[in-house]
């Protein structure tokens, strides 16, 4: 009975004073959102860590495994740095909680098979840094999941075979850096090497492996070689196989390629070509269609035109009032305007084979009204007389300076076009130049105004 009346304060005192929970352990140096407890000597996390942290730095000490729920509390951890440590091991759930990770450094460490559960629930994480371990595998459903990730490093381990098939199209969508060079791989399963998205293929770094010399991967690095992926660029010498296994007769096979003289190399399906410049004439108000034609030919393509007065035009942004883009890349503008002309550049992008093809249209947009400065002079004098009459009009309707200097009403062509009528590509034909004709004096009327504009603000 005494013992637990004189417990009753204690309880009281931890309710009212709990352990405060923004500690900073006594071997770690704690800022505003950055923990270090850099080379302290640590063998496992500590417990209390200031849950606001968004960097957490525990490398260059001596822990040799993570257990479940290291990081409970930290749920708005970032970025984790746990390099140079002995780690072999983690346990399942080790990142529970810790799902705001983007940046995870396992490099240096002693982890030698890298489990499925490793990284579960990392969904936002962009960088997974296992380079200089002793990996020898990596289990199928490890990147699974993982769908945010930019760069994965597992170069300098062990590693002979890696499970490709578990990135797929649409598995990885940013994956462009995927580092497997200075391992133990001797063959790789090329099908599905070949089957990676384009993006993951660029950004693919084989160098300094265990190849045995043959044509299907003399093939593979052939072709990345032939649309200059950085990965072989950079990295020209250390691109070797060996033609018996023996690592003593290993050739540079991107420099020396006369073993492979025998190989029947695949024929690239298509190569980036821009194909020959056209010229497209359309009158003004008339819609026109751009086509995107190129050597690519997959039924997946994705299109971009680069449009001298409205910028980048892909299927999301393109506006829908003034043009279209249909699935074959077409580009139709409902009603060309004198400003619309220029040089129209249409990208068409294989994602999947990362091949693009461009095609180029030099538009020009003819004024109506431009013929008739030549041939219809009357016209033109008729013109200027409904002119004069309109600013006879205008001079003689009370009225103050302020009022002229208002903006000029918008100028708006295009209605007397009747765009109902209107043909894909300009035509010449008769009943379209009568049909011009009949409108040219509504749609000259227009520029007039516009140039007269000035002058009036002068006068007054
Ligand atoms: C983990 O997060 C969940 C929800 O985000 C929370 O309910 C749970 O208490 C957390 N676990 C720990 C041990 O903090
Ligand atoms: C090649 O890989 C081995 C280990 O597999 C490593 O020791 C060596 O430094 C690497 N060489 C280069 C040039 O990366
Ligand atoms: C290539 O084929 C020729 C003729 O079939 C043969 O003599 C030669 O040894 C082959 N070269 C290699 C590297 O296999
Ligand atoms: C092109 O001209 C139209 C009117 O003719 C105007 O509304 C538009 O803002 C102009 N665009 C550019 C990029 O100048
Ligand atoms: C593209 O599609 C549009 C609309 O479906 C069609 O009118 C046009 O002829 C097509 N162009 C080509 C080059 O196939
Ligand atoms: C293709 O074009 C897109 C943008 O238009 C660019 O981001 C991409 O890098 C290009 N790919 C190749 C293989 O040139
Ligand atoms: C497009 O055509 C116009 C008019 O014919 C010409 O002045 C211009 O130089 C051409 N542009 C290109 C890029 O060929």
């Amino acid at each position: 009975m005494i013992a637990r009346i004189n417990h009753v304060p204690l309880v009281v005192l931890l309710c009212l004073f709990p352990p405060t929970k923004e500690t900073c352990p006594s071997m770690c140096l704690c800022t505003s959102d950055t923990v270090s407890c850099s080379a302290s000597g640590l063998t496992k996390i500590p417990k209390l860590l200031p849950s606001i942290s968004i960097t957490l730095d525990v490398s260059h000490n001596q822990m040799s495994w993570l257990g479940p729920g290291s990081f409970n509390r930290m749920s708005r951890l970032e970025n984790l740095w746990m390099a140079h440590n002995q780690i072999n091991n983690l346990a399942n759930g080790a990142f529970q909680n810790a799902s705001s990770l983007r940046y995870l450094d396992l490099s240096s460490n002693k982890l030698q098979k890298v489990e499925q559960h490793y990284f579960e629930g990392l969904w936002r994480l962009e960088e997974l840094i296992l380079f200089n371990n002793k990996i020898t595998q990596v289990e199928a459903g490890t990147l699974t999941g993982l769908s945010s990730l930019k760069k994965a490093y597992f170069s300098l381990n062990l590693i002979t075979q890696f499970p490709f098939f578990s990135i797929q199209d649409r598995s990885h969508p940013f994956l462009s850096m995927l580092d497997l060079s200075s391992n133990l791989i001797t063959r790789l399963p090329w099908q599905d090497v070949k089957a990676l998205p384009g993006l993951v293929q660029r950004g693919l770094y084989l160098h300094n492996n265990s190849f045995i010399c043959d044509c299907s991967m003399y093939s593979m690095f052939w072709h990345w070689d032939l649309r200059g992926y950085d990965s072989l660029r950079d990295f020209t010498d250390e691109h070797t196989c060996s033609i018996s296994g023996e690592p003593r007769d290993s050739i540079r096979f991107l420099r020396y390629t006369r073993f492979f003289n025998n190989c029947t190399v695949e024929r690239p399906v298509s190569l980036p070509v821009t194909v020959l410049l056209s010229k497209v004439l359309v009158s003004e108000g008339k819609s026109v269609r751009l086509d995107c034609q190129t050597s690519l030919s997959s039924a997946n393509l994705s299109f971009t035109w680069l449009s001298p007065s409205q910028g980048y035009i892909t299927q999301s942004n393109v506006d829908e009032t003034l043009m279209s883009l249909f699935a074959n890349g077409t580009l139709e503008i409902q009603a060309a305007k004198v400003n619309d002309s220029g040089l129209y550049v249409c990208t068409a992008e294989d994602i999947k084979e990362a091949l693009n093809a461009t095609r180029e249209i030099n538009v020009t947009v003819l004024l109506p009204e431009v013929e008739s400065y030549s041939t219809g002079y009357t016209t033109l004098l008729g013109c200027v007389v409904t002119m004069v009459l309109i600013l006879i009009y205008l001079y003689l309707t009370p009225c103050r300076c302020s009022c002229c200097k208002q903006p000029n009403p918008p100028v708006v062509p295009i209605a007397t076009y009747e765009p109902a009528n209107s043909m894909p590509i300009f035509s010449a034909s008769t009943a379209d130049r009568e049909k011009s004709y009949m409108n040219k004096h509504v749609a000259f009327m227009q520029p007039m105004l516009s140039e007269e504009g000035p002058e009036w603000t002068q006068e007054s």
